[in-house]
């Protein structure tokens, strides 16, 4: 991954391939942001009228390259927008920064290094800046042979230099430090969910977890098929009934060194569907070829899980992957079927694609015995959760409002769009079953919200719990934006790891 650090350096003065320098919209034009001073001046003062010689105009996701002034030791200046210049007293907000930063680190794919001069007031701005550099340098070239030749491939960015710092100070460190280990885990969920789905089955995403558990002194337990079926997770099992590639339940246990009966404990479970075909109820063609990214909620969760440990935060948290491949076959379970699931409960699979519920059913059931202070589950649940909020904004769910709204606010804190949603009761019957207790699916209007009903009811008496339908944000399909690339984009590890902060520092329940 791109290598951050803090430097002191004078932006001109470093030996690199580009300065990064912020500009936004003033109300008499271009204006060059904060943190930009000395190249600014180093340009005589005409850094803005340069820029808007040559179209610039400050907006968000614009970069403008042009050549460095003489006396700086990089060639190119990089000029990024901020979009609206703040009004008086107030400062660019978070993640205006982190999306520039991103920005910046996606236009400089093929440089090997950069230092960026962008408006760093406290060392927040800096722990963002660090994020969306380092998420948006990201690239998967894995599967890109023709790549592999520096000729047609551009790595990604290789080193930052982050000026305007403090790399002494305590804060600043840990800020970066943060935003490191974040934005690699995270990464590493996004190459999980890109990976293709005849590489990364329920065995070899297990063994991937297994494996970081292990470096991160994470306590790792793996239920293969024959653990399943011991347990009666007929959930887990049906779906993953007609796979030649059985199905797996990991569970992730991070165990705070300083935990005592006080600290508090946080369940992630986490829909890990390595590919959904739709099984026997078989997806058309035109919906099935990006169901790689179906396992992304538990993408979601290993990831928040590992940082969690690494960041060493006073809280334990259990992260549940519920791996499982929905495949059609002569084994496969079919829409009739009827399924004991691990809480007791049966439920009639009247459609095979509703798969992600089910898996979730036996992991929200199992979760539930630790009796955790909280639930959160992640999901590319519903087709009809991206109708209603689109391709960039998750919907939450909980059973209790107020977790709920903590849950939104922290996901705005930390940039990922999310909205509320209701389980309205009346939706429930839908779901009557005149063979079982319940039924898999239910009326198609309200759809993401059936499905939260459905989950709602494997959640044990009494446990926080909420919901989120990531099915829109998980994988990006149109071209990159801010520190969001094509395909898989990681959602939902940055509400996770701060949820798990904000519990450990008690500002939750
Ligand atoms: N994995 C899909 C949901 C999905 C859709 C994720 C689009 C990402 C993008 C899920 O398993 C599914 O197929 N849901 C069905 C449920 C229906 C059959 C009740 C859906 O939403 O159509
Ligand atoms: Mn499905
Ligand atoms: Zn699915």
């Amino acid at each position: 991954m791109t290598a951050l650090t803090l430097s002191t350096a004078a932006a001109t003065g470093l030996r690199a391939d580009a300065i990064v320098v912020g500009v936004a919209k003033g109300e008499k034009g271009l204006v060059v942001a904060p943190g930009a001073e000395a190249v600014d001046k180093a340009y005589d003062g005409k850094l803005a009228s340069v820029l808007e010689a040559l179209g610039a105009t400050g907006g968000e996701g614009e970069a403008t390259k042009l050549p460095a002034p003489s006396g700086s030791k990089a060639p190119v200046v990089l000029a990024v927008g901020l979009g609206a210049l703040p009004e008086k007293d107030e400062v660019f907000d978070g993640e205006t920064l982190r999306r520039a930063a991103g920005v910046a680190a996606r236009a400089l794919a093929g440089s090997k290094k950069a230092a960026f001069a962008l408006p760093i007031e406290d060392a927040e701005d800096a722990g963002v800046i660090a994020e969306g550099a380092l998420l948006g340098a990201y690239s998967f070239d894995a599967y890109k042979e023709s790549a592999k030749d520096p000729k047609n491939g551009k790595a990604p960015l290789a080193e930052i230099a982050l000026l305007g710092g403090k790399p002494r100070d305590k804060a600043y460190k840990a800020e970066i430090e943060r935003a490191s280990a974040l934005a690699e885990e995270l990464n590493r969920a996004r190459d999980l969910i890109n990976t293709p789905p005849n590489d990364l089955n329920p065995e070899a995403f297990a063994a991937v977890a297994q494996a970081a558990a292990k470096e991160h002194g994470i306590k790792v337990q793996i239920l293969d098929e024959k653990a399943l079926t011991k347990g009666g997770f007929g959930g887990i099992l049906g779906v993953g009934a007609g796979s030649s590639s059985a199905p797996r339940l990991v569970k992730l246990s991070y165990t705070s060194s300083k935990a005592d009966k006080n600290t508090k404990h946080l369940a992630f479970v986490g829909k890990g569907i390595t590919y959904d075909s739709g099984g026997i109820s078989l997806k058309p063609a035109g919906h099935n070829e990006t169901m790689k990214c179906d396992m992304a909620g538990a993408a979601a969760v290993f990831a928040a899980v590992v940082t969690a440990a690494r960041l060493k935060l006073d809280v334990n948290v259990t992260g549940w992957l519920a791996l499982a491949e929905n495949m059609p076959s002569g084994s496969a379970t079919r829409p009739g079927d009827v399924l004991r699931m691990y809480s007791g409960k049966t439920v009639e699979v009247l459609n095979t694609d509703a798969e992600g519920r089910l898996v979730l059913a036996d992991a929200l059931a199992k979760a539930s015995e630790e009796k955790p202070d909280a639930i959160i589950d992640v999901a590319t649940l519903t087709g009809a959760m991206v109708l209603a909020l689109g391709n960039r904004t998750y919907g939450i769910m909980a059973n209790d409002d107020a977790f709920r709204t903590s849950v939104h606010e922290i996901a705005e804190e930390v940039g990922e769009p999310s909205w509320p949603m209701p389980l309205p009761a009346d939706l429930r019957k839908g779901m009557d079953s005149p063979t079982a207790d319940i039924a898999n699916m239910g009326e198609r209007m309200g759809g993401g919200l059936v499905a939260g009903l459905f989950l709602q009811e494997f959640v044990g008496e009494g446990i926080t719990w909420a919901h989120l339908d990531i099915a829109g944000p998980a994988f990006n399909e149109g071209g990159p934006f801010g520190y969001t690339p094509k395909g898989g984009t990681g959602s939902a590890v940055r509400t996770l790891v701060r949820l798990a902060e904000r519990t450990a520092a008690g500002d939750l329940g």
